[in-house]
């Protein structure tokens, strides 16, 4: 018998796989743009050529970041209507996706041709965007084998 929808773990509601899909592409094009996959032999696997076009990888990223933004922003909004408690995780990971938002919206500042940003600001913003995404799906996987969402 299929359980219903609101008995679901949040990670197995058909809402839940789909923003667990955009994070995780996130990361893959994100970390397609270090760039690794041609350097660690990825993309010489069939089918996988792409992966070392790195222009191809930093507009999937940012059209990709657009959605992220789009979905994150009326979660807020939801959010801030309906006041629900958030678990102590998703405390957590609402903070990730916030300061997730900021350093990439500062990364996509940086590279606009009449911005100047202090070497010392650029290094540290790109080492957070780079941490936080760590972070972000360390406690993603904390979340999933717990089967907590972000709110009670
Ligand atoms: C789940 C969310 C996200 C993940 C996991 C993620 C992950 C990454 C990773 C791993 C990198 C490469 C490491 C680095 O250079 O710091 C990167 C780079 C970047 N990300 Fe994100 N990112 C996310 C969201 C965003 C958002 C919301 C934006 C906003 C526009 C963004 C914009 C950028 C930019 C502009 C770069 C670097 C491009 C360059 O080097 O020129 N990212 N991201």
């Amino acid at each position: 018998m299929t359980e219903p929808r609101a008995a679901l773990r949040p990670a197995r509601r058909p809402r839940g796989r789909l923003w667990i899909a955009l994070c995780l592409a996130l990361g893959f094009t994100g970390a397609g743009q270090m760039p690794i996959f041609k350097r660690y032999y990825l993309a010489d696997l069939p089918g996988m050529g792409w992966t070392a076009d790195y222009l191809l990888l930093h507009t999937l990223h940012l059209a990709l970041a657009t959605v992220f933004l789009v979905w994150a922003g009326a979660a807020l909004g939801a959010w801030l209507v309906r006041r629900e408690a958030l678990t102590a995780l998703g405390g957590w990971r609402a903070a990730a996706v916030a300061a997730l938002a900021l350093t990439g919206l500062a990364r996509a500042l940086k590279n606009l041709p009449d911005v100047w940003l202090a070497p010392g600001v650029v290094m540290a913003v790109d080492w957070a965007h780079l941490a936080l995404a760590l972070a972000f799906g360390a406690l993603g996987l904390a979340a999933l084998v717990r089967g907590t969402g972000y709110v009670r």
